[in-house]
């Protein structure tokens, strides 16, 4: 292989730069060269390229974003999208990709690879909802974010004596809520991947918590819950404050938490994924995912990753449930 391309799809997440260098430093060590697709797939059918080389990807790894741009392309589903991104990528002489997003994106290179332009993609999302990967670049940083900002709401909601209902991101999925609700002592945590009851699970823990002496009080509601039962956080919130009498407020976090310089676990996991989905292509293979099980980096087949299912942790629910007090 003499020229690889890169792209980043779907939301970004911080490290996703770091992935891009380290695809391009491995590529050149490897004598290959590279081509960074913008905007991901939209990108390539559109042909929107630019030359990456050893020294223009200096000065991005502590960056958040992604300098290569992304986009959702939903026509990318179709083959006739399909079909088009190959020939482009055969007439510009690009022999394999690197495909750094979510399992959307995952699609779209099992696709590709389907009709003849060997990829690898790399899991790069914030909300670590990849079934075949223990870890997706972004969720580390995003996490440290969203416990930063929590612990400036806490120093607020302390001084009132109130209740904050926080909306995280994770449209299907509770990690970053769960964690970060563990992180920042949260009395109550919604996700939805657990049935819960708001009569339950939230106004009689805050009664029962309230009766032992506390009189701040931090809820967690992944994103997921809204888009699944509808329900907003204010909606919560308003709940509360008439059924427990303690004044209560809401915020969605939102965009805030994907941005950011990336955190060290990020830069390194991504430099790594980036480094071994170089080395896949180089070693003739195709179709494969660049994953993280415990604290060693593999592959797998697109297609048996695509086929997996994640659970949330148990134990760790249990113990968010148990030491909330
Ligand atoms: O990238 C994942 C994610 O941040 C989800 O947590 C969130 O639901 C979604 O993207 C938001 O997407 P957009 O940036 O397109 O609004």
């Amino acid at each position: 292989m003499k020229k690889i391309g890169v792209l980043t799809s779907g939301g970004d997440a911080p490290g996703m730069n770091a992935a891009v260098r380290a695809v391009v430093r491995t590529a050149c060590y490897l004598g290959m060269e590279v081509v960074g697709v913008r905007y991901g797939y939209k990108g390539l059918l559109e042909e929107d390229f630019i030359e990456l080389n050893m020294r223009n990807v200096c000065d991005i790894i502590h960056r958040g974003g992604t300098k290569i741009y992304t986009a959702r392309c939903p026509e990318f589903r179709g083959e006739e999208a399909v079909r088009k991104a190959v020939d482009v990528a055969k007439k510009n002489g690009i022999e394999g990709l690197v495909v750094v997003g979510g399992d959307g994106s995952f699609r779209g290179a099992r696709d590709l690879s389907n009709f003849g332009l060997p990829c690898v993609a790399i899991p790069g999302t914030i909300d670590n909802d990849i079934v075949c990967t223990d870890y997706t670049i972004g969720f580390d940083t995003c996490l440290n974010t969203v416990q930063a900002l929590v612990d400036r709401l806490r120093d607020t909601i302390e001084s009132h004596s109130r209740c904050m209902v926080v909306e995280v991101m994770g449209a299907r999925a509770g990690y970053l809520t769960l964690n970060a609700g563990i992180a920042v002592g949260a009395t109550a945590i919604l996700i939805p991947e657990i049935p819960y009851d708001i009569e339950k699970n939230v106004i009689e823990k805050i009664r029962r918590t309230a009766s032992t002496g506390k009189h701040h009080f931090i809820v967690m509601v992944a994103e997921g819950v809204r888009f699944r039962d509808g329900i907003t956080v204010d909606e919560i919130a308003k709940k509360i404050e008439e059924e427990t009498g303690v004044e209560a407020r809401s915020i969605v976090l939102g965009h805030i938490q994907r941005g950011g310089s990336p955190s060290v676990r990020d830069r390194v996991v991504a430099s790594q994924m980036g480094h071994k989905a170089v080395h896949l292509l180089h070693e003739g293979k195709s179709n494969r995912v660049v994953v993280m099980h415990g604290e060693t980096i593999t592959d797998h087949d697109i297609n048996e990753a695509l086929e997996m299912s994640k659970t949330i942790d148990k134990d760790l629910y249990n113990c968010a449930m148990e030491i909330s007090l």
